[in-house]
This record gives C-alpha cells, sequence and structure tokens, in this order.
C-alpha cells in the first residue's frame, strides 16, 4: 500500500501522467495498418494506440475495420482512430501517411513455409503497395506481410514502376528475430532480457534467419552443440508457433509487439532523435543478396546509414554461405513478380 502511494506521488495522478507522457513526445504522426483487423493487425493497432507520437492512426482492411476502429477509438490516449473498409477508400486512409506498416495477408498452417504463402500474398501486397506509391510516396514503408524475403522487393519494384522509388524508406521487419534471440538468449544464460540484445541478420525465413550470438550484448558463450541448437531455435521459431497454433495461424502477439517496437523506433528517428538502431531488411550492397538484414541507422528520412554486421564467427560464416541462395531465389522471384505482370 504504502509502495503504491510512493509510485502514485512519483507518477503524479492519472491526468497529470498522461499529459506529461503525451508533452514529452511530439503527438503529430500519422501512421497507417493495412490488414489492420487481421490476427497481427488488431493487436499491433492496438499498440500503436498506445504510442504517444502517433496523433492519427488509419486502420483498413476488406472487412471488419469500422468495428475494429471503433473499439479503438475509446482509449483514452491521444491517437485519432479512423477505419477504412474496402479500396475505394485506400486514397483517404493513406493520403498524409508518415509510416505505413503492412501485416495483410494469409499466415502459414503446419507443414508450409513461408514462401508457400507467396502466391497469395505477393499480389496482395503489390496492390497495397501500388496505392501507397501513389498516395503517400514520402511515407516510411515496413512490410511484415510473409514471405517477407520477396514482398519487400515487390514493394520496391512497385514503387520504381511508379517513379518513386526511395531504398532508405522500404523496410522489411524482422524485429520478431531480434526479440526472439533476446528472449531465448536470456532466458538460457539468466541474464535480464530488458538489456540484452542480439543482431539478427539475412533474411526473415528458415535459414535464412542468422542469428549473431558471438556479437550479444552481454557477450554470451556456447558450446557448438547448444550454439547449433540455440540458432536453429531461432531460425524457426515462427514455426514452433504455427506447430502450437495447430492449424489457427502464425505468430500474432509477438509479431505485433515486435512491429510496435520498429514502428517506434522509426517514428522516434522521424523526429530527430539521434542514434536509433534497429536490424531490418533492406536494399542492400553489403552482401551478394540485393536485399539483406542487420542494423541500420534510421533517420529522419528513413534508413541513415547500413551500419553492416562486423565480424562473424566461423559458425555464422557457414549460416551465411548456406543462406545465400535461398535468400537470393527469394528475391528473384519477388522482383520477377512484379515485372512479369
Ligand atoms: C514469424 O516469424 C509471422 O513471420 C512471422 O512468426
Amino acid at each position: 500500500m504504502l509502495g503504491s502511494v510512493v509510485l502514485l506521488r512519483r507518477l503524479g495522478t492519472p491526468t497529470q501522467t498522461r499529459r506529461l507522457l503525451s508533452l514529452s513526445a511530439k503527438s503529430n504522426k500519422k501512421v497507417a495498418v493495412l490488414g489492420a483487423a487481421g490476427g497481427i493487425g488488431q493487436p499491433l493497432s492496438l499498440l500503436l494506440k498506445n504510442n504517444p507520437m502517433i496523433s492519427s492512426l488509419a486502420l483498413f482492411d476488406v472487412v471488419n475495420t469500422p468495428g475494429v476502429a471503433a473499439d479503438l477509438s475509446h482509449i483514452e490516449t491521444p491517437a485519432k482512430v479512423a477505419g477504412y473498409q474496402g479500396n475505394e477508400q485506400l486514397q483517404q486512409c493513406l493520403e498524409g501517411c508518415q509510416l505505413v506498416l503492412i501485416p495483410a495477408g494469409v499466415p502459414r498452417k503446419p507443414g508450409m513455409t513461408r514462401d508457400d504463402l507467396f502466391n497469395t500474398n505477393a499480389s496482395i501486397v503489390r496492390n497495397l503497395s501500388e496505392a501507397a506509391a501513389k498516395y503517400c510516396p514520402k511515407a516510411i514503408m515496413g512490410i511484415i506481410t510473409n514471405p517477407v524475403n520477396s514482398t519487400v522487393p515487390i514493394c520496391s519494384e512497385v514503387y520504381k514502376k511508379a517513379g518513386v522509388y526511395d531504398p532508405a524508406r522500404i523496410f522489411g521487419v524482422t524485429t520478431l528475430d531480434i526479440v526472439r534471440s533476446n528472449t531465448f538468449v536470456a532466458e538460457l544464460k539468466g541474464l535480464d532480457v530488458a538489456t540484452t540484445s542480439v543482431p539478427v541478420i539475412g533474411g526473415h525465413s528458415g535459414i535464412t534467419i542468422i542469428p549473431l550470438i558471438s556479437q550479444a550484448q552481454p557477450p554470451v558463450s556456447f558450446s557448438d552443440e547448444e550454439l547449433e541448437k540455440l540458432s536453429d531455435r531461432i531460425q524457426n521459431a515462427g514455426t514452433e508457433v504455427v506447430n502450437a497454433k495447430a492449424g489457427a495461424g502464425s505468430a500474432t502477439l509477438s509479431m505485433a509487439f515486435a512491429a510496435a517496437r520498429f514502428a517506434s523506433s522509426v517514428l522516434e528517428a522521424l523526429n530527430g532523435k539521434a542514434g536509433v538502431v534497429e536490424c531490418a531488411y533492406v536494399r542492400s550492397d553489403i552482401t551478394e543478396a540485393s536485399y539483406f538484414a542487420n542494423p541500420i541507422l534510421l533517420g529522419k528520412n528513413g534508413l541513415e546509414k547500413n551500419l553492416g554486421f562486423g565480424k562473424l564467427s566461423d559458425y555464422e560464416q557457414k549460416l551465411l554461405t548456406e543462406a545465400m541462395g535461398e535468400l537470393k531465389g527469394n528475391i528473384a522471384k519477388g522482383e520477377e513478380f512484379v515485372k512479369g505482370n
């Protein structure tokens, strides 16, 4: 009781706390979620509604957006929520956005790879990217829809066709791979997960996910066998969730958390905060793959500097070599999908 009185005094009244929160962060950004009524879209929209940097939250989907928007609009945070349903409302949803997040699409079922989603999700991402290229070409784009290794190249090709391509503004959201790595390493080593940081490079599926345990902070050490087991778990963590959900979809809650973290970092950087770094999948000339995820310094225009990935251990170098063929194949598939249509 005494503890909570002291804590309340420190925080002020709830009203004061909320006012301080909204004053300390500039609440001036319009953010759109395309696919907002889906499994990832709903929890992501909830987390974004709680982000004090967002003044306007534009929720788009093909069905159910009015209900999701009405529900979220009752929450006592500054963001004004609006729901948009059907393609004819995409213009209104997207105009004036600084950040667009795309979780739209179908999820995996047990036995499927992310690439198995290509036939359905590729055209969804292409169509939404066409709308974003038209109505908010300068917005930062964060693509969550799988297969991310291919959907980011799809979005880029659409922007090129529209004559508005800026590689610094198009990101594949791989943050969940980092979130998972931090969690698993902290659990194994008994560390505080809040201060555990593991970079993850490459792509966002199976063997293309390359955790850099050798660069973990704080530094950790594992036997070769432990390292192999841990890396394999991180690479297949999405499948772990798909199997546990047994046909009801893939990771939605942890994915939403990760995408909200990425969005928050992008918005902080847009607002002028220095030194914001997230791993993300971007256009790249760091390796022979033309898109690659690694730590990125974010800035007022999206990607400010590609920080590369430093020195790899022999084991990580082996994982990178193994990943290249698949990653390049996924990229080519995405690019050809747009060029051939
Ligand atoms: C995952 O890694 C959904 O791709 C997402 O679980």
